[in-house]
């Protein structure tokens, strides 16, 4: 198989007694989905953090395209085309959808205005418009301050952020938490769609039927270890949820 474009060994990380990730393993090759699946506390959105520039590991290595890098910065993660939806969104609550959308990548405008800093709003908005629409989101205001928007809206918006910008790498942890029915369907969709332009797309989520129906390969992790990779074709739900909670092992044992 090809060099994964990203790929973790052995990460740690404590949080004073709290071992949140205790020798990840991870990997993920372009234009594939992989589901990060374990119960709560097991570490994903914490692998996702340290892989995404937003936080230290106290040891373990970061493989981008097979070499090792260090990821220290969301802003180095961006210029290596790497985007994420954290599960604690990081929105500008006072700041509109398209605002957020070119937070730090603002379109300038063109000539004498933009080399004296005058942004290009409108481009901004109607780049920003289309890339909702394509997410089929409903985002009723591109002028309203996104705090004063639902959950689900700020979801999306979130979304359709980390999908404009990603052009190797998005994770979304855990993306349809405060979404319908509808606007679930949509961000599979969308999570097809950047698979099928050839990028890496890490979906964490704690609905099965979604992994199943979503993902090409599902790693599990377990107490702060990755602890299983399946292909999804090779998988079912019961062989994933006993890999996450660790009743297969048990019963191994038994
Ligand atoms: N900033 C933090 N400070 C203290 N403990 C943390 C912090 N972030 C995560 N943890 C702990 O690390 C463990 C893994 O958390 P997390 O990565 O959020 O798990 P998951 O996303 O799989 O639910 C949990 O026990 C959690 O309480
Ligand atoms: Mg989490």
């Amino acid at each position: 198989m090809s060099t994964p474009i990203l790929e973790a060994r052995g990460l740690t990380r404590q949080f004073g007694q709290v071992t949140a990730l205790d020798g990840a393993d991870f990997d993920v090759h372009a234009g594939e989905v992989v589901a990060l699946i374990g119960d709560n506390g097991a570490g994903k959105s914490t692998l996702v953090k340290a892989l995404s520039g937003n936080l230290a590991v106290d040891s373990g290595e970061i493989l981008y395209e097979g070499h090792p890098q260090h990821i220290d910065t969301p802003m180095k993660a961006s210029e290596l085309g790497i985007e994420t939806v954290y599960q604690d969104l990081a929105l500008a609550p006072h700041l509109d959808p398209a605002q957020n959308m070119f937070l730090g990548r603002e379109l300038m405008r063109a000539g004498l205005a933009g080399k004296f800093g005058f942004m290009d709003n409108k481009a901004m908005r109607a780049e920003a418009r289309s890339s909702f629409d394509k997410l089929g989101a409903t985002v009723k205001s591109l002028t309203a301050p996104v705090g004063s928007m639902s959950g689900g809206q700020r979801q999306a918006i979130a979304i359709a952020r980390a999908v404009h910008w990603a052009s190797k790498v998005v994770f979304l942890d855990e993306p349809t938490a405060a979404l319908g029915v509808r606007q679930t369907a949509n961000v599979l969709d969308t999570i097809r769609r950047v698979r099928d332009h050839g990028v890496a797309v890490i979906f964490i989520s704690h609905s099965m039927p979604h992994v199943m129906e979503v993902a090409d390969r599902v790693q599990v992790l377990r107490l702060g270890k990755r602890v299983a990779t399946y292909n999804v074709s090779e998988t079912s739900m019961e062989q994933l949820v006993g890999a996450m909670t660790g009743v297969k092992e048990e019963v191994k044992s038994a």
